[in-house]
């Protein structure tokens, strides 16, 4: 398939909670052309409150995760068209990147190939990240001559300190996932074989979370980032007592299930969240 549809630029399939959500454009190494931006945006809103969805997982079809922005489609034509079709498809692609770090669900980029330059906002869009071993990373910008945009020189520098982000945007030399992983720009590398099993290993483990304190827990690590020590104190007090009017019931039963009950240690696991009023 040479011209995929707008719909066809992104599959996904809902089981047992988890959302697969895949890049699908295979033959051109998915690489992120307007119109899978504009799909992702409208799968990412169709997912993003359904029941049936508690967790979301965003893969590629094919040899890569995705190959960064579409050269053609995404930078030439739009720059043949003017300033205002360049910053238009921006705002497509990094609108999309920012509604995956604010999403309501869990997210885990599932990184089973290629992945470059723009990939990387997507990357860092996603909460937790586990690569094939196999996989390789790159920010190839400077192989083409131009900087790590869109947001791939700031997730450089903010998962992996300084120098090792100025060696990768300089030098444009790519590394594996087990590098990936040593350099904390995903949590694991595992062999290819057994990356989908380790992911919804993970999902599952998210699934009996209170999805309240999940949403509450992943804008609090993002947000605390670039907070005093102070404000974080205040922020966390505030975003607690504002989960607390979400889900009133859940840490009270978190708590009586393991100092009345004693039908489970936190310590160890969560609490049965069957048993709390929603
Ligand atoms: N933009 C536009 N087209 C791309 C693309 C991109 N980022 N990445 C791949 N493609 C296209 C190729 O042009 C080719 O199209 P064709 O079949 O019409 O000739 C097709 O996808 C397959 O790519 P190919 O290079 O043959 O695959 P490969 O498996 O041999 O190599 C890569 C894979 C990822 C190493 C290589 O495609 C590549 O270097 N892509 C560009 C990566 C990049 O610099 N991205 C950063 C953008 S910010």
């Amino acid at each position: 398939m040479t011209d995929r549809s707008e719909t066809e630029t992104v599959a996904f399939d809902v089981i047992d909670g988890i959302a697969w959500v895949r890049f699908n454009r295979p033959e051109k190494r998915n690489c992120m052309s307007p119109k899978l931006n504009r799909q992702m945006m409208r799968v990412l809103d169709e997912l993003e409150y359904r029941d049936d969805v508690g967790v979301l997982v965003l893969s590629g079809e094919g040899t890569a995760w995705s190959a960064g922005m579409d050269l053609k489609e995404y930078f030439r034509e739009n720059e043949a068209k003017g300033l205002g079709a360049t910053r238009g498809a921006q705002r497509e692609a990094y609108g999309w990147w920012r509604r995956l770090r604010w999403y309501h669900k869990p997210t885990i980029a599932m990184i089973n190939g290629w992945c470059f330059g723009g990939g990387y906002g997507p990357l860092f869009g996603c909460d937790l990240a586990f690569a094939a071993e196999e996989a390789t990373f790159g920010l190839s910008e400077i192989n083409w001559g131009i900087l790590p945009g869109g947001g791939a020189s700031k997730v450089i520098v903010e998962l992996t300190g300084f120098r090792r982000a100025m060696y990768h945007a300089m030098m444009g030399e790519n590394i594996d996932g087990k590098t990936a992983a040593e350099w904390g720009l995903v949590n694991e590398a595992v062999p290819l074989a057994t990356l989908r099993d380790r992911v919804e290993q993970v999902a599952k483990v998210l699934l009996e979370k209170n999805p309240v304190a999940l949403k509450a827990t992943k804008d609090a690590i993002r947000r605390v980032r670039e907070m005093t020590y102070d404000n974080a104190e205040d922020y966390l007090i505030r975003a607690q007592e504002a989960a607390n009017f979400f889900d009133n019931d859940g840490r009270k039963q978190g708590i009586k299930q393991f100092i009345d009950d004693k039908t489970y240690k936190p310590g160890l696991g969560a609490y049965d969240k069957s048993k709390q009023n929603v």
